[in-house]
């Protein structure tokens, strides 16, 4: 039995929290927990609202409330939305409390006292006709690395890039838009600087993160770790516990980690109690968060412990990716009525648990739709599954009335054997943190019950030899008992619904994984069961957002991409990085293709290309372009790598890539090319490499794009065996645009 701590970003208070949240780092950390509980270890799970900040202000100003009443309202609905998720903390506080303020004080004096934090001058944005300090979000502006608009100024959502004073780009005030000016105060900096071969020796053995995490964090430290400013001017926050600084408060960052610990303290109250977990070197500790959290957990949290000295550093930090919708971050304007009291007074909790643990983002974003979450239930969960329970569970109670006994135990034996396989897997997965994957496996049971229980045609077995039909019917059961043991930390209460179906009258939790294969008691009585998981309808309102798209691939099927020969390259006239092209696309077309950075003229003429043709025609700089070329973008190698797509095989100009699917053809603008993501990765084994999504075409080349649709993947193609290839290496998963 080991001792494990599990942190969770702490959601701020100035809102309902929705399924991004919980897809991206409540429900996660939930199932991790209720896993290790269910294998037997000790978990302590904290996290709270995080009520400080420019978030919580900035919405008080809007909502003509005070910040205090803010943070207090969202705690509670938040609280409540998380207790009826399921999802279940040791203790869920908030960053408001006396506690809370004390840890903060003491690490601060501390940190303060071993010069690990120094007061100095520096810029601030100042609104001269607000008359004000302008911290975090009172300004907006352009992100200078990704080219976002709306962007606050201490970070970017899109990339997250953390900003100083100074990087955004046509920064305003977000109440006058004036463009502020940027004045001198004084704040206390964390020193940062020192901590960097600390850092680097700690990063050296996290081998096992995953790479969006290590590549961040690696990437922030070689960009230079400078000392950063850990107050702010405004009111609301913790005060700075030093005389003089009224007026100032401590940054909501430096801040709010801190939570980890003082909640843990709050729980535990004794000293020996919270330190069994901070400082006992065998606990591990793991963080849940969303992409835009890492650098805070992984860098400034593992620094402030290093600096209070003796405490655990994190182990494990699996940051999930973004929910999209259509495209975009999920939010309450895109994905319709998403928070989650909304959502559970509409579906059951667990088949929104389930949805979101089969498409969680854990290595890329993932996209979420009301239709997809349709299907999934419908044709999983309560097909494979539910249909699974179900019809053991009634099947036997009616026919026996009580687990049957069996007489060889063959069919049981065999029945274990798969069960063994499977949940070595699942755990395999389970403590990877590989969610999405353990799902499938138990999913994968389900359906081997299933099967299994075809193949004993116990309706008829039962009239011709009972004793043999009980038999099978002991270890359909026992796949039962599996199932629901291996499902609870997924869906707990469709989970224990089952285990009293079974007879027992307590929890999968008192049992555990290793009860998978242990037999079932012959004779146990066995109450009526009803079906746990019920088909989902989806309310006219989130109906009407997509069945006129007309299915997966919807927006995939309105672009018309042919493929094309570049015959002649020029420079644009007024344009450093353009080229004019003409190419042959079955007719001669003209464009305007920002490439002149990634390829020669030479390297362009003659080259066969694939161009997006029914692009509503644009001046480009004065010069008309009539359509795009696709290329693949790849950030990831420090500058931008561009790849054009080209078709694999020697086919006509013109021809059309439209992978088999009715494509409209109808002219588009450019956002609606955005919406039907393209992505170039590896194809091995019929699987895409990103996302792992299966394929259907025999004859794919090893590297090519393809359009995906929540877990459904189609190659670029022209339905006939050529396919669309990068001419150049780029990362899996770079997208096209
Ligand atoms: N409130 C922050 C957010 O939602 C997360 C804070 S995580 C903490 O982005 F660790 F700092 F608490
Ligand atoms: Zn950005």
């Amino acid at each position: 039995m080991a001792k494990i701590f599990i942190g969770v970003a702490w959601p701020y208070a100035n809102g309902t929290i929705h399924l991004g949240h919980v897809a991206g780092s409540l429900l996660p950390p939930d199932i991790f927990n209720r896993y290790n509980r269910m294998k037997g270890n000790e978990v302590l799970m904290v996290s709270g609202s995080d009520q400080h900040g420019t978030p919580i202000t900035v919405t008080a100003e809007k909502e003509k409330m005070t910040p205090k009443e803010v943070a207090e309202k969202f705690h509670a609905i938040n609280k409540k939305a998380i207790e009826d998720m399921g999802i279940e903390f040791s203790l869920f506080t908030k960053t408001g409390t006396e506690n809370h303020r004390n840890v903060v004080h003491e690490i601060f004096i501390r940190l303060l006292e071993k010069d690990l934090l120094y007061k100095k001058g520096t810029m601030q944005y100042y609104c001269p006709k607000c008359l004000k300090f302008l911290p975090d979000r009172y300004v907006e502006g352009i992100c200078p690395k990704c080219g976002s608009e709306h962007t606050r100024s201490d970070q970017c959502d899109s990339c997250g890039t953390t900003f100083e004073t100074g990087d955004l780009k046509d920064a305003v005030c977000i109440h006058c838009r004036t463009a502020p000016e940027i004045r001198a105060t004084e704040h206390f900096f964390l020193k940062l600087s020192a901590f960097r071969d600390d850092l680097l020796t700690y990063l050296e053995d996290k081998t096992y993160w995953r790479s969006n995490v290590e590549t961040f964090t690696t990437n922030w430290i070689r960009e230079g770790l400078n000392d950063r400013p850990i107050t702010r001017d405004m009111e609301w926050g913790i005060p700075v516990p030093v005389d003089g600084w009224k007026g100032k408060v401590i940054y909501v960052w430096f801040e709010a980690v801190i939570g980890y610990l003082s909640a843990s303290k709050e729980y535990l109250s004794s000293d020996d109690l919270w330190k069994e977990f901070w400082c006992s070197e065998d606990v591990k500790h793991y963080y849940f968060l969303g992409k835009d959290n890492i650098p805070f957990h992984s860098i400034i949290w593992p620094s402030i412990l290093m600096g209070y000295g003796n405490l655990n550093l994190p182990y494990d930090i699996p940051a999930n990716e973004f929910l999209t919708f259509r495209g975009g971050k999920l939010s309450k304007s895109r994905g319709g009525a998403i928070d989650i009291p909304s959502v559970i007074q509409r579906y059951d909790p667990d088949a929104v648990r389930f949805y979101l643990s089969a498409i969680m983002p854990d290595t890329h974003d993932s996209e979420f739709s009301w239709e997809d979450f349709q299907i999934k239930v419908n044709n999983e969960l309560v097909s494979a599954l539910g249909n699974y329970y179900h019809r053991s569970l009634s099947f036997t109670s009616k026919n026996f009335s009580a687990v049957p006994r069996e007489f060889n135990g063959k069919d049981l034996a065999a029945v274990t054997e798969e069960i063994e396989k499977v949940v070595s897997e699942y755990d395999m997965h389970m403590s990877n943190c590989d969610f999405k994957k353990a799902v499938r496996t138990f999913m994968e049971l389900s359906r081997f019950g299933n099967r299994y229980f075809d193949s004993k045609k116990p309706w008829a077995l039962v009239k011709e030899n009972k004793e043999e039909c009980g038999e099978a019917m002991n270890a359909s059961l026992q796949i039962v008992k599996a199932l629901a043991l291996l499902a609870w930390p997924f869906m707990p209460s469709s989970s224990e619904r089952i285990w009293k179906f079974l007879g027992f009258d307590d929890s999968p939790l008192d049992h555990g994984i290793s009860a998978c294969t242990v037999p079932l008691v012959a004779g146990t009585k066995l109450p009526e069961p009803v079906p746990v998981y019920s088909k989902v309808e989806l309310p006219e309102e989130e109906n009407k957002n997509e069945t006129n798209t007309g299915g997966p691939f919807a927006d995939f099927k309105r672009l018309d991409i042919r493929v094309a020969e570049i015959i002649e390259a020029n420079d644009h006239p007024d344009a450093e990085k353009l080229f004019c092209l003409k190419v042959n696309a079955g007719e001669e077309r003209q464009l305007v293709a920002g490439l002149k950075a990634f390829y020669t003229k030479e390297e362009m003429i003659g080259k066969k290309v694939l161009v997006l043709c029914n692009l509503k025609p644009a001046k480009l700089r004065g010069v008309m372009s009539q359509g795009m070329l696709l290329a693949a973008d790849d950030e990831t190698l420090g500058g931008n790598t561009v790849a054009l797509l080209t078709p694999s095989k020697d086919v006509p100009n013109g021809t059309r890539f439209g992978c088999g699917l009715d494509i409209s053809g109808k002219e588009i603008e450019y956002k609606d090319f955005q919406k039907a993501v393209i992505r170039v990765a590896s194809v091995n084994n019929g699987i895409f490499a990103y996302g792992n999504l299966q394929i259907k075409d025999k004859d794919a080349p090893s590297r090519a794009a393809a359009v995906t649709d929540g877990n459904e993947c189609i190659l670029l193609s022209d339905g006939n065996g050529c396919f669309a290839v990068a001419d150049k290496n780029v990362k899996n998963g770079a997208t096209v645009r």
